[in-house]
């Protein structure tokens, strides 16, 4: 295990005690999309298996070999067949006389409301794609997306995939600086954004962001981009460069509704999407066409048991993480679902909006994160208790471990005691669902991820790539590829091999960077990350990144950060910092620090705690021994220093604990 890493063993033993199991509603049973027949089946052949899901899908051309893995870890799916994205997300459904059928049941956080048919997604998409033509985007050219929820948002990412050019969404509370370094390491031609959207009943800016971002790119690493794209979603006043600015309003409501797309080899890259890893920078996670469509698209079928057309499905993730791509952009409407999107937040204008648009649309499958779980646990049963939520059948969770505790009280209480509970876990890396029950199959336990999906193998190993035993925890690795595969890190083959390949290498599996355990059925439990990757709120942070946010301040001499528990957001960013000599001591410099950190990165990875220490734990060759600050951060006694360079240090930094600030 890395420095600092831990095996969470109190979690172990804890979830050890957990015997409540749930068997899925007979009536989901009878009607179930997938059986456990397909275990077998995928058990059986599994390239067999993914070429039968990829029938789901309408190739142009048909492919002639299912998994090319000659050059591992490098993967090619479906080779030789030529497919469109958009094409199979919206056209289709078109075509085959279901146009009428709602797409998109949007609702602003203001109030105001559109649905959208598939019908009228197929013209905007097509508009949006001639419209990003006429700007010069061309099969190839990357494209920036920074746009609020709202139905642009697919409309855009959709007619990039009908050009095949590649697009890079980027989550709207991400700040200048990190759209910046974004933009330049896909090298982004074009950027989509809007004047800004609706958060916590206001209006809050995106497009600053943008022309801030464009600078720096420019200024700071020689790239330019040439032109904007503008949604008006707030009509709030937006400085404007008539040599790069479009309005969205103008060029893509006046463009023809007829797009003739073309159909792409399955390898084309479809979208490159930014997440942390254990260095600074973040990894550009490649994505490419036919595969990853078919993982979503079998997927977003299988675990959700989806009925397109007589379900309503609502995600509520934002599309600028992989969750908001996978399922609500692509598998869903490769489906031909009818979905949700909201713009806004939960507690806008009141605590009781999700299950008010729940009861409002029907909702029937509902997917989201334990973060938000918990913080409707807090906030108690009583405000969901008002609404009618018994349109409800499926419930998911997504983005970190959920705790028996918010798994029983979500099933019980928002899903009325009748729906089973799909604990999905998956990565930006996999581009689908790895590991969930099968709602139609398997006994739910709560907090267990249960097993990999059929196609999908998975294993809890040991040090040495050894399986252990049901009973025991150790590394969670994925035993053969799968279609929705990264294929690279954007611009750097070796960080990808080195990254997930590399630790296991003789074994061939691929490493996620998570811990797990199976239990005595050798079901499989995910504790959480093993490397220096935080996870807040489901959002994954590196230390380091914050680390080199907090050291690029003049006040900072070096800066150590660790995840530490956290009741509601799973880990909480907790800093360590030591301050230069020359810098101006007052209780000030803590609320700098942490604006400083949110400019830089962006309002996510705002440390919770910032501890001005007069040193920091070091081995003798010198790694910070996170472990122990850990300790502090989580109010524990702190543990064996027998490594540390000094052992005094401890001392003092518990000593400052008490004058460490808050809020
Ligand atoms: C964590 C989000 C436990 C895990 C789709 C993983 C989970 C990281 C679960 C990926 C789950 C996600 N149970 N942990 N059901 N789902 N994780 O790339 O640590 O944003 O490695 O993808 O989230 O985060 P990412």
């Amino acid at each position: 295990m890395t420095a600092g890493a831990t095996m969470p063993d109190e979690t172990l033993s804890n979830l050890m005690h957990e015997t409540r199991r749930f068997a899925p509603p007979a009536d989901l049973v009878a009607a179930a999309n997938v059986t456990a027949a397909a275990y077998d089946e995928s058990a059986a052949d599994q390239e067999a298996f993914w070429a039968t899901q990829a029938r789901r899908l309408d190739w142009d051309t048909d492919f002639t070999r299912v998994l090319d893995w000659d050059n591992p870890p490098f993967a090619k799916w479906f080779t030789g067949g030529r497919i469109n994205a958009a094409y199979n997300c919206v056209d289709r459904h078109v075509a085959a006389g279901r146009g009428d059928q709602v797409a998109l049941h949007f609702v602003g956080e203001p109030g105001d409301t559109r649905d959208v048919t598939y019908a009228q997604l197929q013209d905007e998409v097509s508009q949006a794609a001639n419209a990003l033509a006429a700007l010069g985007v061309t099969t190839g050219d990357r494209v920036a997306i920074y746009l609020p929820m709202i139905p642009e948002a697919v409309i855009a990412m959709l007619a990039c995939a009908r050009l095949g050019a590649p697009h890079t969404v980027v989550f709207g509370g991400f700040s200048s600086d990190a759209l910046a370094s974004r933009i330049t390491d896909c090298g982004a031609k074009v950027v989509i954004t809007a004047d800004g959207g609706y958060r916590r009943g206001a209006p809050s800016a995106l497009k600053p962001a943008v022309d801030e971002a464009r600078a720096k790119a420019a200024d700071r690493d020689g790239h330019r981009v040439e032109r904007v794209l503008v949604v008006r979603r707030t009509g709030q006043e937006v400085a404007w460069d008539d040599d790069v600015d479009v309005w969205w309003h103008g060029a893509v409501a006046s463009a023809s509704t007829e797009h003739q797309c073309e159909f792409f080899d399955a390898e084309h890259p479809l979208f490159v999407m930014y997440t942390s890893g254990t260095t600074g920078k973040p990894k550009g996670i490649l994505h490419t066409t036919g595969g990853y469509l078919v993982g979503a698209a079998y997927t977003h079928h299988a675990v959700f048991d989806l009925k397109p057309e007589t379900d309503v499905y609502w995600c509520t993730a934002d599309i600028g993480w992989i969750t908001g791509h996978s399922y609500i952009t692509y598998g869903p409407l490769a489906n031909g679902v009818t979905q949700v999107i909201y713009e806004g937040t939960p507690d806008s204008p009141h605590k009781g909006r999700w299950w008010e648009i729940i009861q409002q649309y029907g909702v029937t499958i509902f997917y989201t994160a334990p973060t938000a779980i918990r913080t409707f646990m807090k906030w108690g049963r009583d405000i969901p208790g008002e609404f009618d939520l018994s349109s409800l059948r499926l419930l998911g969770s997504v983005g970190e471990p959920i705790n028996p505790e918010a798994y029983v009280w979500y099933r019980n209480v928002i899903g009325g005691d009748r729906t089973p509970v799909v604990d999905t876990w998956w990565q930006t890396e996999t581009g689908m669902i790895m590991i969930s029950p099968l709602p139609g199959v398997t006994h739910g336990k709560p907090g267990s991820a249960m097993k990999a999906l059929p196609g999908v193998g998975a294993e809890v190993v040991d040090e040495n790539g050894v399986p252990v035993p049901n009973g025991s925890g150790g590394y969670l690795v994925l035993t053969q590829p799968w279609p929705s595969m990264l294929r690279t890190l954007w611009g750097d083959d070796d960080r990808f091999v080195e990254t997930y390949w590399s630790r296991f290498a003789e074994q061939g599996y691929y490493f996620a960077g998570d811990g797990a355990k199976k239990d005595e059925d050798g079901d499989i439990w995910v504790l959480g990350r093993v490397d220096d990757v935080m996870n807040v709120s489901g959002h994954r942070l590196s230390t380091t990144e914050i680390e080199s946010a907090l050291v690029s301040h003049p006040s900072v001499a070096e800066a150590a950060v660790v995840g530490a528990a956290d009741e509601t957001t799973g880990q909480a960013v907790c800093a360590f910092v030591i301050l230069r000599e020359s810098a101006a001591t007052g209780g000030d410099v803590v609320t700098e620090l942490r604006n400083h950190v949110a400019k830089e990165i962006g309002a996510i990875a705002k440390p919770r705690q910032i501890m001005i220490v007069p040193e920091l734990p070091k081995t003798r060759s010198g790694k910070i021994m996170r472990r122990l600050l850990r300790d502090v951060a989580e109010n524990r006694k702190v543990g064996d220093t027998t490594t540390l360079a000094d052992s005094s240090i401890m001392d003092l930094i518990s000593a400052g604990q008490a004058t460490s600030t808050e809020d």
